[in-house]
């Protein structure tokens, strides 16, 4: 008998983007987010690109996906776009994120030592990482060094202990993922006009499939488990105010 936490999950990451440019037809790109796939999720683009927006609609859709989940949120700078969140408990900004990492590698640590026989899937999405991180570095090396290592064991071992981080980022420069670990995402999003080294950095076998391919704010290339790709229309979110609520409650 399947376990109830091996079934499949649906999580919808955005829509064909050619079938909704081409006969305006809404068809869902899902993933599995079950522990049995690995649903660690890298978002990048440059600014302006729709992350921080894209964000916001996926935490919702997760949230209504996992019920069950616990989510926290870091938000290195603070951003307009995540102003609802604030005075929410597990909502973390500027040097605080490293509280929401703390939170969440504890919470690893704890399963991983069988003290925590939890298994409902624990969430950190974090904003701006790479921003984050390359502060860190330029303030204290070493500091800088202990906090990317424990970001490199949520991805690791989180699949297993249904523990996942959601990052975002401009660049996924390797100086901010140790050895390899930018590896471990199973879900790589890149969204809007990106720069070729992007692509090569994170889709180096599709780099004939994104040739020639324009993206604008809210489009963008999915690769899941480093071997499907798609092309994903983000659309707009219909209504702002419920998709907040869930937001909020959450994190709450
Ligand atoms: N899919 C979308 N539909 C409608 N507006 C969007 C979409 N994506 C982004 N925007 C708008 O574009 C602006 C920049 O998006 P944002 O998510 O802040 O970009 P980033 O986080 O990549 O810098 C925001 O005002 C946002 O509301
Ligand atoms: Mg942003």
């Amino acid at each position: 008998m399947m376990m109830k936490s091996d079934a499949p999950k649906l999580l919808t990451l955005g829509y064909d983007l050619d079938a909704w440019n081409g006969y305006g037809a809404k068809i869902p790109i899902t993933t599995d987010i079950s522990p049995k796939n690995n649903s660690q999720m890298l978002i990048c683009g440059m600014s302006g690109s729709g992350k921080s927006y894209y964000e916001n609609a996926l935490f919702s859709k997760l949230v209504l996906a996992e019920p069950h989940g616990e989510f926290h949120f870091a938000d290195y700078k603070s951003e307009d776009s995540f102003a609802y969140l604030r005075g929410c408990p597990r909502y973390y900004t500027y040097k605080n994120t490293l509280h929401a990492l703390d939170a969440v590698y504890d919470r690893l640590n704890a399963r991983q030592s069988g003290e925590d026989k939890s298994c409902n899937p624990i969430t950190l999405i974090w904003d701006e990482y790479m921003a984050n991180v390359l502060s860190l570095v330029n303030e204290d090396k070493k500091f800088a060094a202990v906090v990317m290592n424990k970001v490199s064991e949520l991805l690791l071992l989180g699949r297993s202990l249904s523990v996942r981080l959601i990052s975002t980022l401009q660049r996924a420069d390797s100086i901010a993922f140790p050895v390899g670990s930018r590896l471990n995402y199973g879900i790589v999003v890149i969204l809007g006009a990106a720069i070729k080294s992007i692509y090569e950095m994170l889709l180096p076998d599709f780099m004939e499939q994104v040739k020639g391919r324009v993206f604008g704010q809210g489009e963008g290339v999915v690769l899941l488990q480093g071997s499907q790709l798609h092309f994903i229309k983000v659309g707009t979110v219909q209504d702002s105010e419920r998709m907040r609520q869930i937001c909020v409650k959450a994190l709450s």
